[in-house]
C-alpha cells in the first residue's frame, strides 16, 4: 500500500509499505477513505515531536470503512463506516476513567507518532470500539474527518479551557484550521467579540466570513493592535493556536485581569513566562492535548447543521498526490489553503 513516511527533519516520502495487521484481539484495520493534513505534521516534519521517530507513517485524520477486526471488538464489523479519533483509548484506565483520553497508559497521541498513521491506504486502529465512532448517514466525509482532531481541539483545548463566556472578548492567535476550528466553536458561547490574529491576509479574511468581529495582521506589534481595539483592556480568554514562542508571548501581552491564556500549540523550543508581570493579574494558563471526549456532541453540531465544517477545506488531492498536498499545506500562504483533504 502506499504511505506517507518521515524519514528525517525536512524529509519525507510516498513509498510503498506492507499493508498492516492486527496485533490485538481489540484491533481493527481501517481501510481510509479521506485523510488530511495536521500543522502536527508539519511540526513532526521539523523535528520539534521526540516521540515520533524515522521511519513512521504520519497522520492522526481519517474516515474509512472498517476491513477487518480482532476477536475483541465488540461493537464494529468489517464494513462498518468509521471516524478515527486522533485518539486511541482503552476505555478502562485511569486517566480514561476520567475522560482523559489523550493520556490513556496504552493509547492516547499515538496514532502517526509512536504507531503507523493514517496517511496510507490502510491503518490498524488500536482499542478500537473506544477509539472509532460511526458516521451517521448522510453526512459527507471530508465534513466528518474535520472532527478527527480540528474540531475537538479547537473546542477542548481552546474554547473550553478558555472558558469563553457569553458577551467576553476572545482573541485567537493563529488562523489556521486549529484557530479557525476555535472560532466555530466559540460562537456556541456568544462572545462579544472574537479577534483573529495572523500574519496570513487570507485566512484572515477566511476568519471574517466564519464569524470574527475583528481581525488583526501578525507582521508588526500584534499585541499592541489586540490591545488598541480592546481600549488597552486586554481579552478575557487568549488562544494560542501556533505552537511558537512569538505567539505565546503575544498571549502573555494581551490577557487582561482575570483572564485565560489556553494554550493550544504544540511547542518544539521553551517560551518565556513574564511572572515579573503576569504574577499579580489574577491570570489562568491552561494546556491540554485534546482527549476528543467532545466528539460525539460536535458530530450532533455537525449533524444538525450548527456547524458547517467543509468551509475549511480549500484544496482536494488524490492519495497519489500526497506530497503535493504537503506542499500546498506546507506553504498555506502563497497557495490559500486552509485545509487540505486527501481521498482514495
Ligand atoms: N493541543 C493539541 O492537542 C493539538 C492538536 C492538534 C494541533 N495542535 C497544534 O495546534 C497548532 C495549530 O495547528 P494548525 O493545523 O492550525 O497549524 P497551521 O500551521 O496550519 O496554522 C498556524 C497558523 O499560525 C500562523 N502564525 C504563525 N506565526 C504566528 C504569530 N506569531 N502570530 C499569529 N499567528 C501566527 C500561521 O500563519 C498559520 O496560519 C499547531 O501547533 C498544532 O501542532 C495541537
Ligand atoms: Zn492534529
Ligand atoms: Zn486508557
Amino acid at each position: 500500500m502506499k504511505a506517507l513516511v518521515y524519514q528525517a527533519p525536512g524529509k519525507k516520502a510516498l513509498v510503498e509499505r506492507p499493508m498492516p495487521e492486527l496485533e490485538a484481539a481489540t484491533d481493527a484495520i481501517v481501510k481510509v477513505s479521506t485523510t488530511t493534513i495536521c500543522g502536527t505534521d508539519l511540526h513532526i516534519l521539523k523535528g520539534d515531536v521526540p516521540t515520533c521517530a524515522p521511519g513512521r507513517i504520519l497522520g492522526h485524520e481519517a474516515v474509512g470503512v472498517i476491513e477487518e477486526v480482532g476477536t475483541g471488538v465488540t461493537v464494529f464489523r468489517p464494513g462498518d463506516h468509521v471516524l478515527v479519533s486522533c485518539i486511541s483509548a482503552c476505555g478502562r484506565c485511569e486517566y480514561c476513567r476520567r475522560g482523559m483520553y489523550s493520556h490513556c497508559t496504552t493509547g492516547g497521541w499515538i496514532l502517526g507518532n509512536a504507531i503507523d498513521g493514517t496517511q496510507a491506504e490502510y491503518v490498524r486502529i488500536p482499542h478500537a470500539d473506544t477509539s472509532l465512532y460511526r458516521v451517521p448517514d448522510g453526512l459527507a466525509e471530508e465534513a466528518v474527518v474535520m472532527l478527527s482532531d480540528i474540531l475537538p481541539t479547537g473546542f477542548e483545548c481552546g474554547v473550553l479551557n478558555g472558558k469563553v463566556e457569553p458577551g467576553s472578548t476572545v482573541a485567537i492567535v493563529g488562523a489556521g484550521p486549529i484557530g479557525l476550528a476555535a472560532l466555530l466553536t466559540a460562537q456556541f458561547y456568544a462572545p462579544a467579540e472574537i479577534i483573529m490574529v495572523d500574519p496570513d491576509e487570507n485566512r484572515l479574511r477566511a476568519a471574517g466570513r466564519f464569524g470574527a468581529t475583528k481581525t488583526v495582521a501578525a507582521t508588526g506589534n500584534a499585541a499592541e493592535a489586540v490591545l488598541k481595539l480592546t481600549g488597552g483592556r486586554g481579552v478575557d480568554t487568549a488562544i494560542e493556536a501556533v505552537g511558537v514562542p512569538a505567539s505565546f508571548i503575544t498571549c502573555e501581552n494581551i490577557v487582561a485581569p482575570g483572564g485565560t491564556i489556553a494554550n493550544v500549540g504544540v511547542h518544539g523550543a521553551k517560551v518565556d513566562l513574564h511572572l515579573e508581570r503576569l504574577w499579580s493579574q489574577n491570570i489562568t494558563i491552561t494546556t491540554r492535548l485534546v482527549d476528543t471526549v467532545t466528539t460525539p456532541m460536535l458530530l450532533k453540531t455537525v449533524q444538525g447543521g450548527r456547524i458547517d465544517p467543509t468551509k475549511l477545506i480549500t484544496h482536494r488531492f488524490r492519495f497519489d498526490q500526497m506530497l503535493d498536498a504537503y506542499e500546498t499545506f506546507g506553504h498555506a500562504a502563497t497557495n490559500q489553503a486552509l485545509k487540505v483533504v486527501i481521498k482514495r
